[in-house]
């Protein structure tokens, strides 16, 4: 009996089951995930303790903090507490995308005159530091789209600072490259350079004072970093090197909403930074500038292709330096920049075999750290941070672990106006401003549902190889790890008007001198652009080779 019963269980299971299947097949369909958890970074730590967070529940808004306080503490040539940052989010539920600027800011007493003076030596560098935002940044994302508690959210970079932290690879090549400039930094050497070496690959650092810090802001909050004894600290340090910070520019810090940039694009709605952001207009121009079909019909790798995108980022460059400036001090006509007849006449300037020249102007940053991250109820967060140059102004809080920014070299100087035939800069230096920026961070949608978060690090390249990677995913159909890993062009401020890659073929040199450009070799690359693929069915988020980041997504 039980031995037919079981035979016709095994005749009847098959077919049952497959009837059943499918007339669940609605069903599953609506059950299988349609986001997934993931973030990408340039430092390793940080994903790894983003992606720990993400698994216990925690949002994308609660990832990019930990990745953001990770990345200051494992990264710090790149970004931390004494410096600032742009982001884009998406709130899933309330359909809603959201800017938070929390840009460094000219402290109230600025000395404008000082900043025709650069570069200023050790003595001044203090000019330079910015009111930093980063904390007050990461707390406002925490009230907009945080689920964990904020504590909970600092532990993790608390405890790399005080544990230890490997060293990456990029740390370890950014300490050989500024290793003259960065050792005598008080209390930099004794973390960076034990033993009068760069700290190799793989080597455990701490940093005690940013432990000491991060505890504070764990245990009291926010507020512990703007008022009381770090901040006093803080003020000491750029004031003992001429800035006239005050106490008060630190009280009266605020995190500013703005409106993001916004354009279709190859069947894509893409949302960008707005000023003070430079970086995000400029994407927005090269996307009206071109049909993707055109992009696509002359092929990524010809130097048609180059060419004519170069030509678009001078276009872009050369309005950055002639309209745009803080929004709060400066009117921006965004609307106007990108308005279609004008960006239809400049398209009819650009030929295949002409070459526009770009003033010369010297606006170099090596510094920057992107991430991005996506949960599981399709929230998306891209956040870029800075300190600007390599270990900003180089001036460094010892006691709390805190590498003060030198943001306010972003500002402008008068001489380079004058190539623009231009009396005064939009971008110039004045008393609370905040100085234009190449930060870029991208959100790109598909039929209302967030796709990706992108953006880029390394000043003034950002910009361009955001837009690259944007073009690479929409209108060439790259996976994001092409995307980001492909060949790119650089457009330099001096000297040549592009730069490929270093391992370039030698025939795209050749044809785009053709076309008139002044080619050149981009030898040393400090730019990287991560991307984060929030859709559970999309290829893996991705994370640039040249900076040997990170990325991860839940299974
Ligand atoms: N300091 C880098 C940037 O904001 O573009």
């Amino acid at each position: 009996m039980a031995g037919k019963a079981l035979g016709r269980y095994f005749y009847f299971t098959p077919l049952v089951l497959i009837a059943f299947l499918l007339a669940q097949l609605p069903e599953l369909e609506a059950a299988s995930p349609l986001y997934r958890n993931s973030v990408a970074s340039e430092s390793p730590r940080a994903v790894l303790e983003a992606s720990k967070i993400l698994r216990r529940g925690g949002s994308a808004a609660d990832a990019a903090i930990v990745a953001a306080l990770v990345a200051g503490g494992t990264s710090p040539t790149s970004s931390g507490i004494g410096g600032g940052g742009f982001l884009l989010g998406f709130d899933s539920k309330k359909q809603d995308t959201f800017v938070l600027d929390f840009r460094e800011t000219a402290p109230a007493g600025l000395d404008a005159s000082v900043f025709e003076e650069r570069p200023l030596g050790v003595e001044r560098s203090g000019h330079l530091v910015g009111v930093p935002g980063e904390l007050r940044g990461l707390q406002a994302l925490h009230q907009r789209a945080g689920r964990l508690p904020f504590s909970e959210l600092v532990e993790p970079a608390r405890r790399a600072a005080a544990d230890g932290f490997a060293t990456s690879r990029h740390l370890h090549n950014m300490l050989v490259w500024a290793e003259k400039k960065v050792k005598t930094v008080p209390g930099l050497a004794s973390i960076y350079f034990s033993g009068g070496r760069p700290a190799a690959v793989g080597a455990r650092l701490k940093n005690p004072g940013l432990a000491r810090s991060l505890k504070k802001v764990r245990d009291d909050g926010v507020d512990a970093f703007y008022q009381g004894p770090i901040a006093a600290a803080f003020v000491a340090q750029a004031r003992a090197h001429g800035s006239p910070m005050e106490l008060s520019d630190l009280k009266n810090y605020q995190v500013k909403t703005r409106q993001p940039l916004c354009t279709n694009f190859a069947q894509h709605r893409v949302c960008t930074m707005p000023p003070p952001s430079a970086g995000g207009l400029m994407l927005m121009e090269l996307l009206q500038l071109f049909q993707p079909e055109e992009l696509r019909s002359l092929g990524h790798d010809s130097s048609a292709y180059q060419h004519l995108i170069a030509e678009g980022m001078r276009g872009a460059i050369a309005d950055r330096l002639r309209y745009l400036g803080d929004p709060d001090f400066q009117t921006v006509d965004t609307k106007g920049l990108l308005d279609p007849q004008r960006m239809s006449l400049r398209r009819s300037m650009i030929s295949a075999t002409r070459t526009h020249g770009l003033p010369s102007f010297g606006l170099e940053e090596h510094g920057t750290h992107h991430l991005a991250t996506s949960d599981s109820d399709g929230n998306i967060v891209s956040l870029t941070t800075t300190v600007n140059r390599l270990f900003g102004a180089k001036l460094n809080v010892e006691e709390y672990g805190i590498i003060q920014n030198d943001e306010l070299d972003d500002f402008t100087p008068q001489k380079v106006m004058t190539a623009f035939g231009m009396s005064r800069s939009p971008n110039r230096p004045r008393p609370g401003a905040r100085p234009i920026s190449s930060m870029t961070p991208t959100i790109i949608f598909r039929e209302g549902q967030a796709r990706y978060a992108l953006g880029g690090s390394g000043g003034m390249t950002i910009a361009t190889n955001v837009s690259q990677v944007v073009l690479n995913l929409l209108a060439f159909s790259m996976n994001p790890q092409e995307a980001v890993s492909a060949d790119r062009i650089y457009i330099p401020t001096q000297q040549e008007t592009v730069r490929i890659e270093k391992g370039a073929d030698e025939q795209l040199a050749k044809e785009l001198r053709a076309r008139g450009e002044v080619v050149g070799r981009q030898k040393f690359s400090t730019t990287a652009v991560q991307v984060v693929s929030a859709q559970a069915a999309g290829a893996p988020s991705a994370a640039d080779p040249r900076k040997f980041g990170g990325a991860w997504s839940d299974e």
